[in-house]
């Protein structure tokens, strides 16, 4: 039962980057405010859990780190790795990461935690594979956005086949903490106010890698981007 969602979920997601490929993901300038977040330092150690076509580790090579990504669609990790031969990349569940203990200074999952199956079996690994002083970053969907409550939840919208899903600030913050994963930060997601500037600027906007100030409170902010630590 559970194999045959998993076998789902990749399906999809390899039919999605088939067909929409690049345009399905946010630009590269995006993910810079994660590496930010994170200080991500060079000839460190990086890891992105569910890389998808690796925007995260295209940012990750720009601060010279050693860059690893995981995802379970074979389709976006052979595009990944045509497109960014300098880093090491594997189709794998984020549930059993295929890398020995305590190798990761720091690691990113971006828009991806809601859509695994076993969520506690993702954190456990993910803590197994980091360093006792590493940074994580997750970026993950709430449940009590306006978006997710007016648009996916109201018009039945939700996609099941790629397993969409979303949970509130409090029920994120028990999963971390159950975890015994410590929340050192948590802010409302930059690309909407980010895309809303280079709009007003003709795309001259290039604060990509600081934090703006969110027109949207955390409690309904799109995604929450929570910057944790092993406890
Ligand atoms: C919305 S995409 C985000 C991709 C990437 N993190 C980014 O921001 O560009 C979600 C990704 O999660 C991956 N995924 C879903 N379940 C997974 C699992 N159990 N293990 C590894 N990857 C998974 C999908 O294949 C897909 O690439």
């Amino acid at each position: 039962m559970i194999e045959n969602q998993q076998q789902t979920i990749k399906a999809w997601f390899d039919k999605t980057y088939l067909t929409r490929g690049e345009m399905y993901l946010r630009p590269k300038e995006a993910y810079y405010i994660f590496a930010e977040l994170l200080q991500v330092k060079p000839n460190t150690k990086v890891l992105d859990v569910a890389c998808g076509l690796g925007r995260m580790l295209e940012v990750g090579l720009d601060y010279n780190a050693e860059c690893y990504g995981v995802d379970i669609s074979s389709v976006a990790v052979e595009k990944a790795k045509q497109k960014l031969p300098k880093a090491e990349i594997l189709e794998a569940n984020a549930e059993a990461l295929p890398f020995n203990d305590k190798v990761f200074d720091f690691v990113t999952c971006l828009g991806s935690l809601e859509r695994m199956l076993d969520k506690d079996k993702v954190l456990q690994d993910i803590k197994r594979v980091t360093a006792d002083d590493a940074r994580i970053c997750f970026m993950v969907r709430n449940s009590n956005s306006w978006r997710w409550v007016f648009t996916k939840k109201l018009f039945f919208a939700v996609n099941k086949k790629g397993h969409q899903d979303a949970k509130n600030y409090q029920q994120w913050k028990t999963l971390f903490e159950q975890q015994h994963l410590e929340i050192i930060n948590c802010i409302p997601d930059q690309w909407p106010i980010m895309r809303i500037f280079q709009i007003l600027t003709f795309g001259k906007f290039n604060g990509y890698k600081n934090k703006q100030n969110s027109f949207t409170p955390l409690q309904y902010a799109n995604e929450f981007i929570f910057i944790l630590k092993k406890n």
